[in-house]
């Protein structure tokens, strides 16, 4: 049983959220590799396949065929080591925006050479990290006087984040990001570079998250063509970074997040743009939430149910405050099980927490909903871990398929691990003797 906000049309035939290119309708996917783990597993737990990462890989691939394109895996969007491993082992690269995510990608065997370092304030970091041949965006010309020196003594590959006008244009992202450089900033960066004998590689900017259109791209690449001819500069990569909107998640108000997105239209835009840069050897991408989504979900049991008026709250043992932070901006599919007849209830699916705010779903749930059913909340691979909490729990356990078998790659946290985090309280000061 599938289910989706109430209200919401279900499309015939093909399931809403299956891409005619994935081999099998992900909710019977993930149904198959939860059943089994039900017996052995205690919930709320994530559960992560290299499966549904793999089909996304492929999308891509066939989409953009023929356009030289590296991807990098986006470190903030999905930290698992397992998975981490497999995309090492296929020769692929990681961007890392933090001292820990760099520390990370090099204990787990990632060369300097297959990291990228991303992400503003690098020059407060950056410097304890002596390797040669790191690949470091610059992102403003404070890092740039910090950094530069290391760069040309470590022979780190350098790009320069452009900061592109379509974000401060564009609908309701009014106010500019705090990433990239303005056009002054960026001369000024590449004037010091060049006196320093280094000429920049890589062009890069991300325009942000969930992207509505390819449009967006298509006017960063020609801002991007133009600023490079004002700067005679010619970058032998262009990062366009992440953004690509989920396919198969809602918005707030139930439109498909992803409705105005094509990546055809995408794979367009970088053809057009090959023309415009003359040194073009490669585009880069660092998409995060669209190849990491699919690739997880979060199983939590329904521990209580109250009816308020029309409405059913079925309160789990896991929702958006300890899990699934991302509730709050987009709505994914619940899949209840075992399946359960009966008409469909509008219900508010939420957490344990004492938080109003713990809303994981509003669904249209069956009325034959138990306590001590499961749920599967679907799409949770993309930032969920990563903004997990300990508010009044534990973090919860983390399982892995790795296209054959499941195992657990994170144990539940225990109480002396929640707890034992802090320092013994100080002892008292020795009490005054009295008489
Ligand atoms: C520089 C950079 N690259 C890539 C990403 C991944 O973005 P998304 O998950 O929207 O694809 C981010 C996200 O914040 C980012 O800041």
């Amino acid at each position: 049983m599938s289910c989706t906000a109430p209200g919401h049309p279900r499309l015939p035939g093909r399931p809403r959220n299956q891409r005619p290119d994935e081999p099998e309708d992900p909710r019977h996917f993930w149904l198959r590799q939860v059943k089994p783990l039900l017996r052995k597993h205690v919930t709320p737990f994530f559960l992560f396949s290299l499966r549904p990462l793999q089909w996304r890989l492929a999308r891509a691939d066939r989409a953009l065929q023929g356009i030289p394109v590296k991807h990098w895996w986006s470190a903030k969007t999905l930290t698992l080591p397992p998975l981490w491993q497999w995309w090492r082992k296929e020769g692929r690269g990681i961007e890392v925006v933090s001292e820990f995510e760099l520390r990370a990608a090099l204990a787990e065997g990632f060369t300097p050479e297959a990291i990228l370092v991303n992400g503003p304030a690098k020059q407060d970091w950056l410097p304890g990290f002596e390797r040669c041949g790191l690949r470091v965006n610059l992102d403003s010309p404070a890092e740039a006087a910090v950094l530069l020196p290391l760069a040309a003594k470590y022979k780190w590959q350098l790009g320069l984040r452009l900061a592109p006008g379509v974000c401060r244009s564009a609908d309701s992202r009014a106010r500019p990001g705090q990433f990239g450089m303005s056009l002054p900033e960026l001369r000024e960066v590449l004037r010091r570079a060049r006196r320093i004998g280094i000429e920049p590689e890589v062009l890069h900017f991300h325009l942000g998250t969930q992207i509505p259109s390819a449009d967006w791209y298509a006017a960063a690449l020609e801002e991007a063509a133009t600023l490079c001819h004002q700067l005679h500069w010619h970058p032998q990569v262009v990062d366009c970074g992440g953004g690509w909107p989920l396919d198969g998640a809602l918005d707030p108000t139930n439109r498909p997040l992803a409705r105005g997105f094509s990546i055809p239209a995408f794979a367009q835009a970088l053809q057009r743009a090959r023309k415009s840069f003359a040194h073009l050897k490669e585009f880069w991408l660092e998409n995060g939430r669209w190849l990491a989504a699919p690739a997880g979900v979060l199983v939590v049991r329904v521990r209580d149910l109250k009816t308020r008026g029309t409405v059913r709250y079925a309160i789990c043992d896991g929702g958006r405050t300890l899990h699934g932070m991302v509730s709050t901006w987009e709505r994914h599919d619940l899949v209840v099980l075992p399946e359960r007849a009966g008409r469909r209830v509008p219900t508010i699916v939420t957490g344990p927490t004492c938080m109003t705010f713990d809303v994981l779903a509003e669904a249209g749930l069956p009325r034959g909903l138990r306590a001590g059913d499961h749920l599967i909340w679907m799409h949770a691979g993309a930032y969920n871990l990563s903004w997990e909490t300990r508010f009044s729990h534990g973090l919860a356990p983390v399982l892995w398929h790795d296209g054959r078998v499941v195992q657990q790659v994170r144990p539940r946290e225990s109480f002396d691990q929640w707890y034992g985090r802090w320092m013994p309280a100080p002892a008292d000061p020795p009490k005054p003797r009295s008489g």
